[in-house]
């Protein structure tokens, strides 16, 4: 079954054919504004341009040739040849009652499915994960999600940033001034803590920048005791990870760190000059895009004078990789939009290294303060991750406490948890995810407002319907009347049967605002209906329609915000 605006556009353009001669899009797509129907075909007046017509002359012959008996929908025509369409509630009930009796609520799998990598998250070891990371690894995770659910093959990878420059001064620090007890407790803060240090200090003293040099020599050659200290700070690093994104319930197929590329990166470089792609300059050697004007100024550095490899060099092994290993049609990675440079260098580089496979930069802004700058801590630090989900934990625990302070502590823990997490989430994936935004926790964790908890709010509320009425195991019945007559009853089906084309558009522009934005309007739109109808006592012959009504938005709000990792609880 094709989406609703698939539907129309597929017999709004044959008819536009028809009367024109033309093939040409009818362009069709939902409308703004309930008063010009539900939706809208807005691609007469094009086709009229080119015929050289009146366009609402040209819109009348169109409409001759609309089959009544193929299109659940009456139609007209407005302004300078707009054609509007308002879908019949006969088949809005009968869509809804498909929709409930579909474990995937009336969403085909998708009969294009790719092989997609998404590359998201990607931290860097032997520090803790900070505020930065949390755009990545939310985003990602959510378009991961909802991949998955349209049927594409979808394989997640963490490219960890577990190799570079910074391992020679750690292995001098860890030596030199660890803090075993503070160790102990929390190794990865240690390790941060001395690498600031050591930082500081071969800034200062030449000496301290030798011997970082030389043990950095040391590791790169394979000496096995600098080895075993940067394994335990990958083990250290990854564990602290790992408790974040279990927090998060976040996974990855794969964690196939910078590391794992050493062993190809000299064969790269090498290939790549075998080619003519890549050449000496200065000593060092570049890729150069001399017949790409945007590229021409900004060659791809590839080795360094001392032979050193970079974050570039790695990508491209990277690539090479998942091509012979994944064989996939898209890679996408999301990565701060402040990298652009770097991945318009590396897809140029790709492509004519002959890889074909489409590569995509999901770029995202970044997050503010409350004064508009880049968020920091007081001290001006990076907010780390972990402290951040803490707070946000903390917080909800507080609302969640005043609002309801009968629940056990168990449960007020466990609302809190999903709760908190949920807003972090939510406020992210709620922005438009090229623009920076600035971070609000009263925002993010208003009961009324465009927020996670709103929505779990809105769920919770439905199931507590179900409860009052003991009906708990209510099931919607394949023969059952539904009969939608109240304007809010339309107005919140006509909300549900976007979903598919919503998960659509989302995949197209890699934008989980999109689905946010739809599950707060079905939000305030059950709340509309719930404010203006009774349900529970409903009279009999329209109960099972509303009781339908409510569990089917249910149902999407639990789907909808389990595919941007969000979780729902039955009360709060
Ligand atoms: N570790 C990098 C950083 O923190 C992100 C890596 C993103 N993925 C990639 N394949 N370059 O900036």
């Amino acid at each position: 079954m094709p989406t609703i605006t698939q539907f129309l556009e597929e017999k709004a353009s044959h008819a536009l054919a028809a009367a024109s001669g033309l093939t040409m899009p009818a362009l069709v797509q939902a409308t703004a504004n309930a008063q010009f129907g539900d939706y809208q075909a807005n691609g007469v007046m094009a086709a009229a341009k080119a015929k050289k017509m009146n366009p609402r002359e040209l819109a009348q012959q169109v409409l001759a040739h609309l089959n009544p008996a193929e299109i659940p929908a009456t139609w007209d025509i407005a302004g300078p040849g707009f054609i509007n369409f308002r879908l019949d509630p006969a088949w809005l009930g009968k869509t809804l009652l498909a929709a409930a009796l579909d474990e995937r609520l009336g969403v085909e799998r998708t009969s294009r499915s790719e092989t997609i990598v998404v590359d998201f998250s990607a931290p860097n070891t032997a520090k803790q994960m900070h505020v930065g990371h949390i755009r990545s690894t939310i985003i990602g995770d959510a378009l991961a999600r909802i991949f998955r659910f349209l049927g594409h093959t979808v394989i997640t990878d963490n490219h960890v940033g577990d190799w570079g420059t910074q391992f020679g001064m750690m292995i001098v620090g860890y030596r030199t001034m660890l803090d075993r007890a503070a160790y102990d407790r929390d190794p990865l803060a240690e390790l941060e803590r001395v690498y600031k240090v050591i930082q500081a200090q071969s800034k200062a003293d030449s000496a301290v920048a030798d011997r970082a040099r030389e043990e950095l020599a040391k590791l790169q050659k394979g000496d096995p005791d600098n080895i075993a200290l940067w394994q335990e700070f990958t083990a250290v690093s990854r564990q602290a990870f790992e408790r974040i994104y279990a927090r998060l319930h976040v996974q990855f197929d794969h964690w196939l760190g910078e590391s794992f590329y050493n062993p190809f990166l000299s064969q790269v470089v090498q290939d790549l000059q075998d080619k003519g792609l890549a050449r000496p300059s200065e000593g060092a050697i570049c890729v150069f895009f001399e017949d790409d004007p945007e590229l021409a100024e900004n060659p791809f550095l590839i080795q360094k004078q001392d032979g050193a490899s970079l974050y570039a060099t790695t990508d491209l092994a990277t690539i090479k990789y998942r091509a012979e290993t994944f064989h996939p049609d898209r890679v996408i990675y999301v990565v701060d939009s402040r990298q652009q440079l770097h991945f318009r260098q590396l897809f140029a580089a790709a492509r004519r290294w002959g890889y074909t496979m489409a590569l995509e930069h999901v770029g995202f802004g970044t997050i503010l303060g409350e004064d508009g700058r880049p968020i920091k801590t007081r001290e001006g630090e990076p907010i780390k991750l972990e402290a951040l989900l803490d707070e946000a934990e903390e917080r909800a625990r507080a609302v969640v406490r005043e609002k309801n302070p009968s629940l056990s502590d168990a449960e007020q823990e466990h609302i809190a948890r999903v709760v908190g997490i949920g807003a972090v989430k939510y406020g992210d994936l709620l922005q438009n995810r090229t623009a920076d935004y600035r971070f609000s926790w009263d925002k993010m964790l208003a009961f009324d407002g465009n927020t996670a908890p709103y929505l779990q709010y809105v769920y919770a509320r439905i199931r507590s319907i179900f409860r009052r009425g003991e009906l708990e195991h209510w099931r919607p019945e394949p023969g059952m009347v539904v009969r939608l007559e109240a304007p809010e009853e339309l107005d919140l089906v006509k909300q549900m049967i976007r979903f598919a084309d919503v998960l659509l558009e989302v995949e197209r522009g890699s934008r989980p605002n999109v689905l946010v934005s739809f599950l707060y309007e079905l939000a305030t739109k059950f709340n509309m209906f719930y404010q203006a109808q009774p349900i529970l006592k409903a009279a009999a012959d329209i109960r099972p329609t509303r009781l339908l009504l409510c569990d089917v938005t249910a149902r999407y709000l639990k789907t909808g915000l389990g595919l941007l990792g969000i979780e729902t609880l039955e009360a709060m």
